[in-house]
């Protein structure tokens, strides 16, 4: 299983080390790999996508990578199981149930409630890890 995220001040990327962890934990493999190093057909031979993106721009997701990279694979992901995350600041989650519903569009089942956790995961780590279990029994 893969983790593809990006992070600008590193809050979505310890939310994905965690996620990790929990992955871990329940006895399978993942890696992290940031979205401007991953390798998109290696990628789509994975059934479970566990997708990471903070809210960028206004409600948006971060624009230079990230959106290139939703872009690049939905045409290609009709019936991969999604899991998505992310961090966010002032907004109320707009970003994320956009993403949803975007990937859902594009033929994805979700995994399980999307993880949105404001600013930097301290004090939700169990959350996180918890979301990495979730996923693996999915
Ligand atoms: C350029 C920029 C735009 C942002 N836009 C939003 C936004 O629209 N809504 C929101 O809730 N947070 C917004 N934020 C806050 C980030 O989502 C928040 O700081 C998050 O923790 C960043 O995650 P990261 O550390 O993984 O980059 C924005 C931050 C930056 C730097």
């Amino acid at each position: 299983m893969k983790i593809v995220y990006w992070s600008g001040s590193g809050n979505t990327e310890r939310m994905a080390e965690l996620i990790k962890k929990g992955i871990i934990s329940s006895g399978q493999t993942v890696e992290t790999s940031l979205v401007s190093e991953v390798n998109v057909d290696d990628l789509l031979k994975d059934e479970i996508l566990v997708l990471g993106c903070p809210a960028m721009g206004d409600e948006v997701l971060e624009e230079s990578e990230f959106e290139p990279f939703i872009e690049e694979i939905a045409s290609k992901v009709s019936g991969k199981k999604v899991a998505l995350f992310g961090s966010y600041g002032w907004g109320d989650g707009q970003w994320m149930r956009d993403f949803e519903e975007r990937m859902i569009s594009y033929g994805c089942t979700i995994i399980s409630e999307p993880l949105i956790i404001q600013y930097a995961p301290d004090g939700s780590e169990n959350e996180c890890i918890d979301f990495g279990k979730q996923i693996t029994s999915a």
